[in-house]
């Protein structure tokens, strides 16, 4: 599932309301999220009630609250059910800026909101009401409850640390993120965590949290079952092999690189014996007359040769899913510039750090891996970053 980029300029906000029988809850919530809302942005964002299809028909009484309140869209699932791809498919209608949810049973209380604001627009890419953070709690709960939102946190520590330690509060499921943020990123989430599949799957920078205290539910009963503990848990799996994946996907990408690269060896040493054979030079002489212009002439053509190679090799397989839409001639000639560029910078390094090196003593063998080292790197980093433009 995935967000398109494009919004409407006139609204700030969407706010998102994953609904599944709520509607003792509704008619207050609405009200008290208009009364917050049309003090700091009147006519700058609107309310999407998302329901499944209750059987005690919450979509019905939304729809009889857009007759005083038009700020109020509703959508009606009927073949879906799931807190987190509810969220999304709200997501997907909507013209805000700004995407957001808040529960629909009052355990989320809409001031909040005026705060959360103010943070997005202090430059935070995401912002989340905390329960864990200085300020917050998590009201009366008991030990239990209190012990399975703990073990949950650590399990979510445990299998991703590098998202889950980014915030005190990883579950929660009251927040606000720039569209901008995870505008299309493919997003398939299970289950309940909707803000762990956008820490993951969205370009997130600047992520903050505000305090709150979680809300008795007064009305209506949680919908949560041991069925939301499995779903979770299959959840960050997932998530584990995704972002794992992009990592394994980045070493790939090296190593592609260093494969074609090594080719580039091989080629440059065939033209040179090639060369060798028509102008009557030998590869193995001891002492080369560096004078001599037809085997200066001949290594610069080894050495373009090799680069036309090592081109053809990163422009169709290291880098080949980068230039999809831009494979015009003159987009490829471009690059293979810029590659020539970059290779000729990439040799002046190479031969610099290794007279830098041998200078300072280091065996000759060692300097020549080191400076190789350095200048491959140099190449790879350079090619990513401006060539073969990537975000992964
Ligand atoms: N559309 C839809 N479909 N909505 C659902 C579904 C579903 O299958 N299941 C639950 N909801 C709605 C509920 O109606 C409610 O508005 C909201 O999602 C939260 O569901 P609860 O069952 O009340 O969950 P909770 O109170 O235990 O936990 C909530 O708050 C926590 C603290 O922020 C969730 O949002 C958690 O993700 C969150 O950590
Ligand atoms: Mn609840």
């Amino acid at each position: 599932m995935k967000i398109s980029a494009g919004f409407n300029p006139s609204c700030r906000l969407s706010l998102v309301i994953p609904t599944y029988n709520e509607r003792e809850n509704l008619p207050v919530l609405v009200s008290s999220l208009v009364a917050v809302l049309d003090a700091v942005i009147p006519d700058g964002y609107e309310i999407i009630i998302v329901d499944d299809d209750s059987p005690d028909r919450t979509w019905e009484l939304a729809q009889s609250l857009q007759v005083s309140y038009p700020q109020l869209q509703v959508v009606r699932r009927r073949r879906e059910r799931g807190l987190a791809t509810a969220v999304i498919c709200g997501w997907q209608m909507a013209g805000g800026e700004i995407l957001g949810v808040i529960d629909g049973d009052l355990q989320h209380p809409p001031a909040t909101l005026k705060q959360m604001l103010k943070a997005i627009e202090g430059g935070a890419d995401l912002v989340v009401a905390s329960r864990y953070t200085r300020g917050g709690s998590v009201g009366s709960w008991n030990s239990i409850r209190q012990f399975l939102s703990r073990g949950a946190v650590s399990l979510a520590l445990w299998l991703l640390p590098e998202i889950a330690s980014q915030l005190r509060d990883p579950m929660s499921g009251y927040f606000l993120v720039k569209r901008s943020a995870i505008a299309d990123c493919e997003l398939s989430p299970i289950g309940y965590k909707i803000l762990l599949e956008v820490m993951a799957r969205g370009n997130i920078d600047r992520v903050q949290e505000v305090p709150y205290t979680f809300l008795e539910r007064k009305e209506g009963s949680s919908k949560v079952t041991w069925r939301q503990y499995e779903q979770y848990i299959r959840h960050l799996i997932r998530l584990r092999f995704a972002v794992g994946k992009g990592k394994v996907a980045r070493w790939g990408r090296f190593l592609r690189f260093a494969v074609v690269g090594a080719s580039g060896v091989v080629v440059d040493f065939i033209v040179l014996t090639i060369c060798s054979q028509i102008f009557g030079f030998s590869l193995l002489a001891t002492k080369t007359n560096l004078g001599d212009v037809t085997i200066f002439l001949s290594k610069i053509l080894a050495v373009e040769i090799a680069i036309i190679n090592n081109f053809i090799g990163n422009e169709f397989w290291t880098f080949r899913d980068t230039t999809i839409g831009k494979t015009s001639f003159r987009q490829r000639l471009q690059r293979f510039g810029a590659f020539n560029l970059a290779c000729t910078i990439g040799a002046v390094i190479n031969i610099a750090t290794f007279s830098l090196f041998a200078k300072l003593g280091m065996v000759i063998a060692v300097a020549n891996l080191l400076a190789i080292i350095i200048s491959t790197a140099w190449n790879y980093l350079i090619n990513l970053k401006f060539n073969w433009r990537s975000d992964g």
